[in-house]
């Protein structure tokens, strides 16, 4: 399939970023989608010599500005559509408030799903074909301690886009889901508070690496992609064959022991000691 014009979400640094250049290669016009004025402006800059490019600046867990990219995915028509901004939080669920948590299902769940039906509903009904890839994450695959409500709304990418796939595909409009393991972007230094602890660990792939298995899955418009050796191993035995012990092990081994402990949040009148628990 030939594209006119992709829309990236989370362009202005990470995976969108190497993507909006991965594209420009390929002499697709571009919008460029995030918060960030001044990087998303540079980004811009950068692939202007090749290809026309356009900024769309908003923050996806706000209404009003979610609204006005449905606008822009209605005017524009984009027939590529990369569901990227995500954001991830690494420690235990208790050692943040809930509306820091609830922050990661608007974005992650809330924005990635208003922005693909959207965007598959105006091509339809335009009459026109297109794909949808929408990143989620080798961590949907298993139970993850320290990854608890990020995992879970990358289950739910991954759930929704295999079956939203199947509504449309009939349709001409195809629902893609890309699991990358980690990468080396500013995902963990906004999760963890620390850059290195993973990039020292030798298990981050570079975004461009990612960006290309992501091109190469829409040239085959495979349905879903988990890529990095070690994480498809990891994806092929949570999804096909092995128990959640193994998995736990496996994930404990290469993957857990390397995050730094965090601080328990405690509700404001209650301290987390003896003297709390329930009386029967
Ligand atoms: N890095 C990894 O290890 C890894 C692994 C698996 C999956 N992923 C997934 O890959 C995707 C891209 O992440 P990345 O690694 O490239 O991280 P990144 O460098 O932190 O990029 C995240 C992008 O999302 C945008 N974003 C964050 N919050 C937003 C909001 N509220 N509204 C609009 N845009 C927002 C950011 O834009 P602004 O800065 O302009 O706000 C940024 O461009 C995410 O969905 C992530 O879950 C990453």
């Amino acid at each position: 399939m030939q594209f006119r014009k992709a829309l990236i979400t989370g362009a202005s640094s990470g995976i969108g970023e190497a993507l909006a250049h991965l594209l420009a290669d390929e002499g697709i016009d571009l919008i460029l989608a995030g918060r960030d004025v001044e990087r998303l402006e540079a980004v811009r800059r950068a692939v202007s010599d090749r290809v026309s490019a356009q900024c769309v600046v908003g923050d996806l867990i706000d209404s009003e500005d979610r609204a006005r990219m449905v606008q822009c995915l209605q005017s524009e028509l984009p027939d590529l559509v990369i569901n990227n901004a995500g954001l991830g939080l690494y420690g235990e669920a208790l050692s943040y408030s809930f509306p820091t948590l609830q922050k990661l299902v608007d974005l992650n769940v809330s924005a990635m799903m208003e922005v693909a039906v959207e965007a598959a509903r105006a091509l339809v009904t335009a009459g026109k074909t297109g794909v949808i890839l929408n990143v989620s994450s080798a961590a949907a695959f298993q139970v993850f301690p320290s990854l608890c409500v990020y995992s879970a709304t990358k289950a739910f990418v991954n759930q929704f886009s295999e079956s939203l796939d199947a509504e449309t595909r009939h349709q001409g409009v195809r629902v893609l889901v890309s699991c990358p393991g980690v990468v080396d972007t500013r995902f963990q230094e906004r999760a963890l508070g620390d850059s290195n602890v993973l990039h020292k660990a030798h298990i981050a792939m570079t975004p461009e690496k990612a960006a290309k298995a992501m091109w190469k899955q829409i040239c085959h418009q495979k349905a879903f992609n988990a890529f990095g050796r070690r994480y498809k191993v990891l994806c092929f035995l949570s999804r096909h064959l092995s128990p959640r012990w193994f998995t736990m092990a496996f994930l404990r081994f290469f993957f857990l022991r390397k995050l730094p402990d965090r601080e328990l949040v405690c509700s404001p009148d209650v301290s987390l000691n003896k003297s709390t628990q329930l009386e029967n």
